[in-house]
């Protein structure tokens, strides 16, 4: 029995993350589609969603540390830009010491655009249509003797990560680098567990609607007949493991045809498909991951409101 050559990826990992023995996954970096994106965006406007705010509040506060613990001449990129938003703050800084030049990453044509233009007027943008590490690579070759990169990955994105993964991701970003060029890298902080449970489980239910959506994706791209009243949202957080996971559960038992992916997928009552893992750090577990990853942890600030860090991580 062979199946359909697959030319496409998203398909290739559905089929792959459905067809696993035990727990069946799907790659969180799916959940971003326009759909996705905008209930993201609505998902940082929750009260009991206090990540993203604290992230531009403490980027607020001090940027101005920031920008004077880095050398002049300074080029900025920022891996999964979106809309660019927190990084106005930087570049508003930045420009008043020299002209600020900005790269956003970004495999999404919109949030690109949205970047240039509400970035624009402040910086030259150079907008990067790649994956996070491609783009980051050619940055570094354009990059002229005497400059020094500052790279930013904000919103706590490395805690999508498995643990050893975040290293090696770091690690990658690490070997674009020269010694003195900077990362600054936003986490999520370790807080009580019922606060976490209602960021990752509001009340009104849109962060239901961005992980369902993910199966709604499948029916428009793939073909799919997922039926999403058949799927629950559920969220748990593993002590152990110090992260949420956000689960698709079947509420019976049913049968899934996805023709694009040449797939019939059957799920048990209750069985249900990982979505995403968002990982929480404590403060000294952002140092120990930045040393083994050829990075010396140079500042750390913290919002009082909402633990979240932002560590400014210096390549040696
Ligand atoms: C964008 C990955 C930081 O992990 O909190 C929000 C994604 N998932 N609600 C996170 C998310 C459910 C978010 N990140």
């Amino acid at each position: 029995m062979s199946a359909p050559a697959l030319d496409n990826e998203f398909a290739q990992d559905v089929r792959a993350g459905l067809t696993r023995r035990g727990q069946k996954t799907l790659p969180c970096s799916y959940l971003y589609d326009d759909v996705g994106s905008a209930l993201f965006e609505a998902i940082t406007y929750l009260p009991e969603y206090g990540l993203t705010r604290a992230d531009a509040r403490v980027i607020q506060m001090h940027a101005g540390d920031l920008i004077e613990s880095l050398p002049p001449n300074l080029i900025t990129a920022e891996l999964g830009s979106g809309s660019g938003s927190k990084t106005r703050a930087i570049l508003e800084t930045l420009r008043d010491r020299e002209p600020a030049v900005y790269y956003p990453i970004d495999l999404s044509v919109t949030a690109l655009e949205k970047c240039a233009q509400d970035l624009g007027s402040l910086a030259a943008v150079f907008p990067m249509r790649a994956a996070y590490l491609e783009g980051l690579r050619e940055v570094a070759e354009r990059r002229a003797p005497g400059q020094t990169l500052l790279v930013l990955f904000l919103g706590s994105t490395i805690g999508n990560f498995e643990a050893d993964r975040a290293v090696d991701f770091l690690y990658a970003i690490r070997q674009c680098l020269q010694a003195g060029d900077a990362l600054l890298l936003g986490t999520d902080l370790v807080k009580p567990v019922e606060q976490l449970l209602a960021a990752y489980d509001d009340p009104t239910g849109v962060t239901a609607a961005f992980n369902l959506n993910l199966l709604a994706r499948i029916n428009r791209e793939l073909d799919g007949d997922f039926d999403l009243r058949q799927f629950e949202h559920v969220v748990v957080y593993s002590q152990e493991a110090q992260r949420i996971e956000m689960h698709l559960r079947s509420r019976i038992r049913q049968t899934v045809r996805i023709r694009k992916a040449g797939l019939v997928v059957e799920f048990e009552p209750h069985e249900t498909i990982w979505t995403e893992a968002c990982h929480k750090f404590r403060p000294e577990q952002v140092c120990v991951m930045a040393r083994a990853a050829g990075f010396r942890l140079s500042a750390q600030w913290v919002d009082e409101e909402w633990p979240f860090a932002e560590s400014l991580l210096v390549a040696g």
